[in-house]
């Protein structure tokens, strides 16, 4: 389809509850072939890898894994960071085995530590010196759109309402994040920038229609800079909890879908092709996020716009690829755009996955009133008063879930 096609089908924007249509969810415990899954063995060998194939060849695109020549070198190191109560280190993630692309991941873990500590990574949208008022946090280069954004970057300390280092690091959590851009820069460029022509076979010039476009570019981004965290002895490897805000939310839950070393996952106001239910086609659709963000899924994906019925999965079976593990899904009131409701109630239909282990998920036909987040169970899931933002009442509630699995 040419951007054209897909705008052809689009259907207006929808922002009322009672035009949202009468749709039929999959069933996370049906196989294709019709086969109930009876237990957690049967979930794990057979129902979980055929939807993870499923979102891959139809939603984010295959990506290539952990490359052979992956490695790390630590470039800096000070252990009397933020009024010295935390050591920061900046690593190079060298993507292959030439030390031409890479990125820096951003490393604070608290100095008051018995042992290896648990770690919240996420991406940031702006700059590792964006994310909190550290003046020896190394510039990341700015990867915008050529003739968008500002063009000498953001300043420092930008985007520190969104990262309260300095919580995390009293709560006895360590922070690892690296910029988006260094990855995958935000635009379409058709794929020629980013790590993707990294991997392009002979002749190869862009993804196939079944392989990865950015936000599974961001998400294997995640898990390289697991496999360094792997490697620090500061840090427990058992312990990461991989969180993201809104796009980078989507990519923290296709991150922790793939990638079971994430101990837990966060996803804050991830919206459509994150925790929002597609067959509910409210606010953002389908066609929409295709046609004005086409670099961000697999190119299969846009088969479904305006066709959201046609999808062999929908975004609560990308919360059940979670389980067991536990998630904590995040709304604003006002972030009508991510469509509260289907954040909501994707993680009700998970639940059945959670209670095949024998956990308990998130009930109810409604989300809870704002500011009353639910905890019960390994979904987490509030609403905070306010818009689509990422603030220090998440993180306050993220880092209670987190003391009840990784503490
Ligand atoms: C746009 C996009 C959303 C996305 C958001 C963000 O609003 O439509 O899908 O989540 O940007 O990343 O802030």
């Amino acid at each position: 389809l040419g951007v054209s096609g897909v705008r052809a089908q689009e259907p207006a924007m929808n922002y009322d509850e009672s035009r949202v249509p009468a749709y039929t969810l999959p069933d996370p415990l049906t196989m294709s072939d019709g086969r109930r899954v009876a237990d957690t063995e049967g979930w794990m060998s057979e129902r979980r890898p055929e939807l993870l194939a499923l979102f891959e060849s139809q939603i984010y695109g295959k990506a290539p894994g952990r490359p052979e020549g992956v490695h790390f070198e630590v470039l800096s190191e000070d252990r009397y960071a933020l009024s010295n109560m935390a050591t920061r280190k900046e690593i190079a993630v060298y993507f292959t085995d030439d030390e031409e692309h890479f990125m820096t991941l951003l490393l604070y873990v608290p100095n008051k530590r018995t042992d290896a500590v648990p770690v919240f990574l996420g991406l940031n949208f702006k700059g590792n010196h964006t994310i909190c008022d550290d003046p020896l946090v190394t510039p990341s280069t700015l990867r915008t759109e050529p003739g968008k954004g500002p063009s000498e970057g953001f300043p420092r300390a930008a985007a520190a309402s969104r990262w309260p280092v300095e919580m995390l690091i009293a709560n006895g959590y360590g922070l690892a994040t690296v910029y988006r851009g260094d990855i995958d820069p935000d635009y379409d460029d058709g794929f020629q920038n980013g790590v993707h022509p990294l991997f392009y076979r002979d002749g190869q010039t862009r993804p196939a229609p079944d392989e990865w476009g950015t936000i599974a570019a961001w998400a294997w981004g995640l898990s390289r800079a697991m496999d360094y965290l792997e490697t620090d002895e500061d840090v427990d490897a058992g312990r990461v909890a991989v969180i993201g805000h809104s796009r980078l939310g989507k990519a923290a839950l296709w991150a922790g879908a793939v990638d079971t070393r994430f101990a837990l996952v966060v996803s804050n106001d991830s919206g459509c092709g994150g925790a929002a239910l597609a067959r509910r086609r409210y606010a953002e659709t389908v066609a929409r996020i295709n046609r004005l963000f086409p670099h961000w899924f697999c190119d299969n994906y846009k088969r479904y716009a305006g066709d959201e019925d046609a999808l062999p999965v929908d975004q609560h079976e990308l919360i059940a690829l979670i389980a067991p593990r536990p998630v904590y899904i995040a709304s604003a009131a006002e972030d009508k755009w991510a469509d509260v409701k289907g954040e909501f109630l994707a993680g009700v239909h998970a639940t059945p996955v959670y209670e095949l282990f024998g956990s308990e998920g998130l009930y109810g036909t409604e989300p809870p009133p704002a500011d009353e987040p639910c905890m019960s169970g390994r979904i987490g899931y509030h609403v905070r008063s306010g818009g689509h933002d990422i603030t220090l009442y998440d993180w306050r509630q993220f880092v209670k879930f987190a003391d009840n699995y990784l503490k």
